[in-house]
């Protein structure tokens, strides 16, 4: 007779397995392709839209792309109301005129058609309009916790990835800096690229703007916050910036390479929503917000010597960043590897026209200590691989002058 028994009480159960690190991923609904500016009225009405406020800028106009939108809304009988009186780094002045424009006219969703300053702007409108107050007082992470109007975003430029990212970047006047203002909310509900529209922007923009995506691309492939959801994002932008972004200068009417830029630029900014960013943005938001200099510059400027400060402690980071941007690798020492890389990066700014220092755009070494002071207090100096002093950030500054 076969004896059943029991487990005795004392065997070892086995162990919980460990808690891993979590992942999160937000993104839009994204709708991309040549074309695709056809989508923005079928785009307003899916979210409940029917008056949008249509946020964009001078240069976005007399390009022509909102008469192009305007017909696409009109076809599903949406009425909009425009509203285009905004410089670049959005001050917080502007916000509130925007605003005011948007309880005049009675909107009730926001679709911008322009660059980050555009979407930022319709951004901070939504803000102001589920949550009431002044836009400066939701500085930080999920400030505003009320629901928030739709957003459509038709991005204008291959860089901002603000149409997919859950923060808006708005200059504060009185300290001459800008503030990150960031929260799930922000995460727009539908982005539209359409690669046609990146045709009418200048060699110059184009340069500043692919530039700016890259800082994307390798500052949130190398985040304290960057994970296997955004790896792969942030490491795909950095080969099709280096594929296309040359040709774009080059030829503005390729739109072979428009369509690989704005796809470039669209996974950056998938990548950076998610892993956020690091040194490089944290003080070219001091520096733009101090001399309302172009962000994408500062940032090309910036990020060779962001990079090589972080790599003499955490090289090992940079190198598939390298192999992205091109450099064989094989058999190199991470240190090596990373040096590549920045030698990668400064010859495309080279390449590109980008100054070869912050002397020549009129930054002042006397505002070092200032700039230092507040990036130590920006939202993405917590990601960057290496912790940051303002020392540090005096010497990279000094380093970039
Ligand atoms: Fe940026």
């Amino acid at each position: 007779m076969v004896q059943i028994t029991s487990t005795p009480a004392t065997t070892p159960r086995p162990s919980a397995p460990p808690r891993g690190r979590v992942s999160k991923f937000l993104i839009p609904e994204v709708i991309f392709g040549i074309g695709t500016l056809a989508e923005v009225g079928g785009a307003i009405r899916r979210v409940g839209g029917r008056r949008p406020m249509v946020v964009s800028d001078p240069g976005v106009l007399a390009a022509g792309w909102v008469e192009r939108a305007v017909p696409h809304l009109d076809d599903v009988r949406v009425q909009h109301h425009l509203w285009h009186d905004l410089t670049s780094n959005p001050k917080e002045v502007e916000v509130q005129s925007a605003f005011e424009a948007y309880l005049e006219s009675g909107c009730d969703a926001l679709l911008a058609i322009g660059g980050g300053s555009c979407i930022d702007v319709a951004k901070a409108v939504a803000i102001l309009s589920g949550n009431g107050g002044r836009i400066l007082d939701y500085e930080g992470i999920d400030r505003a916790t009320r629901p928030i109007p739709p957003m459509v975003m038709v991005p204008s430029t291959g860089g901002s990835g603000s149409d997919v990212s859950q923060f808006c970047v708005i200059t504060d006047t009185a300290r001459r800096l800008k503030v990150t203002i960031g929260g799930r909310a922000l995460v727009p509900d539908i982005s539209v690229t359409d690669p046609e529209l990146l045709t009418t922007m200048s060699g110059e923009l184009t340069a500043h703007t692919g530039l700016d995506a890259l800082s994307h691309a390798i500052e949130s492939s190398v985040s304290q916050a960057c994970d296997f959801l955004s790896k792969g994002h942030a490491l795909a932008a950095i080969e099709g910036i280096v594929e296309y972004l040359p040709v774009c200068v080059q030829d503005p009417y390729d739109l072979t390479a428009r369509e690989g830029m704005a796809r470039a630029s669209l996974q950056a900014g998938v990548a950076f929503t998610n892993a956020l960013l690091g040194a490089t943005h944290a003080i070219a938001h001091q520096i733009g917000g101090a001399l309302d200099l172009p962000h994408g510059l500062l940032n090309a400027i910036l990020l060779p010597h962001v990079m090589r400060f972080n790599a003499e402690t955490h090289a090992e980071r940079y190198v598939g960043v390298a192999q992205a941007l091109g450099v064989d690798t094989a058999g190199l020492d991470p240190g090596v590897a990373a040096e590549g890389a920045v030698g990668r990066v400064e010859d495309l700014g080279r390449a590109l026209g980008i100054p070869a220092g912050l002397h020549e755009i009129g930054v002042d070494p006397a505002d070092f200590d200032q700039f230092a002071h507040n990036a130590l207090r920006d939202a993405y100096i917590a990601t960057n691989p290496r912790p940051v002093s303002e020392d540090d950030v005096r010497r990279i500054c000094l380093a970039a002058y």
